[in-house]
């Protein structure tokens, strides 16, 4: 009798920490989790890359890319990482323009992505 409510007692305790770390998660990388694609290491080339290149270096690279932001290469689109504007944009935040310019938001998948790229330090990976 006593085992057995020590034993519920346990459960209970595990499904609450459990409970707890997935709440967590879910505020830092976004609500779309599980989303394969953005698990384990996110590679900058493999993962990052194909995502902003169909969405942002249309307009953002070249000799005159949109709004002087230059994209499309490692140099710069880290810069754009790491002082804000990259995620800013993309997730619609208050302050920035919202991207891509004219087109829908990213699905919270990619942008669970790009934003655990960002979160590991932006790495050129
Ligand atoms: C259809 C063209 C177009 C696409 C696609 C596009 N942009 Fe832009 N972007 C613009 C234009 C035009 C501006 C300048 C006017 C403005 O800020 O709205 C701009 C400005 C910006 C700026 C600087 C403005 C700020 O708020 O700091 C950033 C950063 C940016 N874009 C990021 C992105 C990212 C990231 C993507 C891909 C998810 C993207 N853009 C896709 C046209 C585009």
């Amino acid at each position: 009798m006593f085992l057995n409510r020590y034993i519920s007692l346990l459960i209970f305790g595990l499904v609450l920490l459990m409970s707890c770390y997935y709440d967590k998660e879910e505020l830092l990388y976004g609500p779309s989790l599980p989303c394969t694609d953005s698990t384990g290491t996110i590679s900058y080339t493999a993962k990052v890359v194909p995502i902003l290149q169909t969405s942002c270096y249309g307009c953002h690279s070249g000799g005159s890319p949109s709004g002087g932001q230059a994209m499309g290469n490692y140099t710069a689109d880290k810069a754009m990482a790491l002082n804000g504007k990259l995620l800013g944009t993309i997730t619609h935040a208050t302050g920035y323009s919202t991207m891509p310019k004219g087109g829908a938001q990213l699905s919270a998948c990619k942008i669970a992505v790009v934003r655990k790229w960002i979160q590991a330090g932006a790495l050129n990976n």
